[in-house]
């Protein structure tokens, strides 16, 4: 089967882990006959704004509408271009005009990671974060007035509407009847954001009817963070808006040792438009050029892809190959180890 695939690498390290995880696709794909067209681009990135003060060209959706799905790396260069310019003008666009409005972020304890929670081993802590990922606390809504006086005043909404929050409900209780211990955790805040959240706790309960074997489970976002630190395996899949999400997955991954694993998924689980894969990390300019950054999270991010594009075999191989490897070594520094880059991947790449 053949699959149109854009590959943006984008800026820092995302231009370090976009070849390993072209190499292991490359290996995957011979073994399984799985054909990947490959369209490599070098706008949504810093380098592109730099020259062209925008950060893609104004056609991008009609050159992105027709591909299978898209593999991003990280965006952002803080030093050349502000971080809400570089992520508005291009990660920000790809998940609202594409509607691509769940963001799922699998969190897991692998053997052989060193976890920074006390007496945790791997399989104590595997769950799914499901975010909202096209409304909510992100808006443009808002505005300065008074600006740099003594009165300024600083207004941004947040925007919940009825069909994004049950469409992400959905999600993750269709998801969390497919799992084995149906669980589903609500992150609410309905006792301090008095009109927003309780409407969500309303909406779960109201999606939860169609769901009766489904366990629901509302907690707000202050213990919620604190039990992802203390009790990570009552989780099993945990939906938030988006923010909350945000926040959770980036803390999920790191309570399982490294952000430099966590892949995720930006979907259109209808397929009208393309979905997105990156890893949940940055482009990480602390680290770049140094051939450093642990290539997991890219990975595993195109392991995703395959994934939803139906090639499970080739999914369940790269993932396989990423587990093996987390044992056995090369380890990035991140994992305590010493290898670059390129010796993970390549040990992913031949596992496989
Ligand atoms: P970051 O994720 O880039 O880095 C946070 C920390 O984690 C750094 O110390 C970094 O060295 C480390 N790290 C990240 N990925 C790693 C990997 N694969 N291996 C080993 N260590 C890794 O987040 P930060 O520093 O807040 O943001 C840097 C830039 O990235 C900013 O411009 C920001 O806007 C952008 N960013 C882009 C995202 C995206 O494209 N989806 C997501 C998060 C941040
Ligand atoms: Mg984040």
């Amino acid at each position: 089967k053949t699959y149109k695939i854009a590959v943006i690498p984008g800026d820092g390290i995302g231009k370090e882990v976009m070849p390993e995880a072209l190499r292991a696709l490359s290996a995957v794909c011979q073994r399984f006959d799985i054909l990947l067209e490959m369209t490599h681009i070098d706008w949504a990135s810093c380098d592109y704004y730099t020259q062209h003060g925008t950060m893609m060209p104004d056609d991008w959706k009609t050159r992105l509408a027709d591909m299978d799905a898209i593999l991003f790396g990280a965006v952002g260069w803080p030093d050349s271009v502000p971080d809400h310019i570089s992520l508005w003008g291009s990660l920000l666009q790809f998940r609202r005009e594409f509607d691509q409005y769940i963001n799922l972020r699998p969190v897991r304890l692998f053997e052989g990671v060193p976890c920074p929670l006390a007496g945790r081993k791997a399989g104590d802590i595997d769950f799914l974060v499901v975010r909202e990922n096209t409304e909510g606390e992100y808006t443009n809504l808002g505005g300065r007035i008074f600006a740099g006086t003594e009165r300024e005043v600083v207004i941004q909404e947040s925007v919940f509407t009825r069909l994004g929050t049950d469409r992400v409900l959905k999600y993750a209780f269709e998801l969390a009847k497919q799992r084995s211990r149906k669980h589903l955790t609500l992150a609410t805040k309905s006792n301090g954001i008095a009109i927003s959240m309780p409407w969500w706790d309303e909406r779960a309960d109201e999606v939860a009817t169609g769901y009766p074997d489904v366990q629901l489970d509302k907690q707000h976002i202050d213990i919620l963070s604190a039990r992802f630190v203390l009790q990570p395996d009552r989780f099993d899949v945990v939906v938030a808006s988006n923010l909350f999400g945000d926040i959770l997955s980036d803390l999920g991954p790191a309570c399982t040792g490294t952000i430099g694993l966590a892949p995720s998924a930006n979907l259109n689980p209808e397929g009208r438009f393309p979905s997105l894969f990156e890893p949940v990390h940055g482009s990480a300019p602390d680290i770049y050029g140094r051939n450093i950054a642990n290539p997991v999270a890219m990975i595993w991010s195109a392991a995703l892809m395959l994934k939803f594009l139906g090639e499970t075999a080739a999914h369940d191989a790269l993932l396989h190959a990423i587990e093996t490897v987390l044992v056995q070594g090369p380890r990035t520094p991140d994992l305590g180890g010493q290898a670059s880059t390129t010796d993970m991947g390549v040990a992913i790449a031949q596992l496989i």
